[in-house]
């Protein structure tokens, strides 16, 4: 299941994400926004990243004017690793290296084309599993401030 949430600077990309999921087959959950009227990104951001870290749902999306804000939002939740991609090789990156769990598109940054690749990235690519990057992900996990 895919969590997805937006404000009203992603709301149309978030539409086309949707379209896409539903081509391939994917399940998700819509957290809102539902209209194009403005409203505030971290309430989405909450809703999806909780969802995620609850494990009532496998990874997120979110959508917002840059992803900036809305991905800094998703962040503050323990457990969420949101990753603001504006290309495929960051997507990829995160995922095989952060184990990303959250997408964080800008609707006002990049067009439908390359953001439904980035989101075939994100979504079809393995975290790698290597030693040092569970490590890493444990520093970053560590609120006591650890080793790092
Ligand atoms: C809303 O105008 C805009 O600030 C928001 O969508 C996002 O870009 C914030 O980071």
């Amino acid at each position: 299941m895919i969590a997805l949430g937006s404000d009203h600077g992603g709301f149309e990309l978030k539409k086309e994400i949707i379209r896409y999921l539903e081509k391939n087959g994917y399940e998700y959950k819509d957290f809102g926004c539902y209209t194009e009227d403005a409203t505030d990104y971290p309430v989405y951001a909450k809703l999806v990243g909780r969802a995620v870290a609850s494990g009532e749902c496998e990874k997120g999306i979110l959508t917002c004017g840059t992803g900036i804000g809305i991905a800094i939002a998703a962040n503050r939740i323990s457990g969420i690793r949101a990753a603001v991609c504006t290309d495929c090789f960051t997507a990829q990156a995160t995922r095989e290296h952060n184990d990303a769990n959250v997408l964080a598109l800008g609707g006002r940054v990049v067009g439908v084309g390359l953001a439904l690749k980035i989101t075939e990235t994100f979504l079809t690519t393995e975290f790698s599993e290597g030693e040092r990057h569970i490590r890493r992900i444990r520093q970053i996990e560590d609120r006591q401030g650890g080793e790092a």
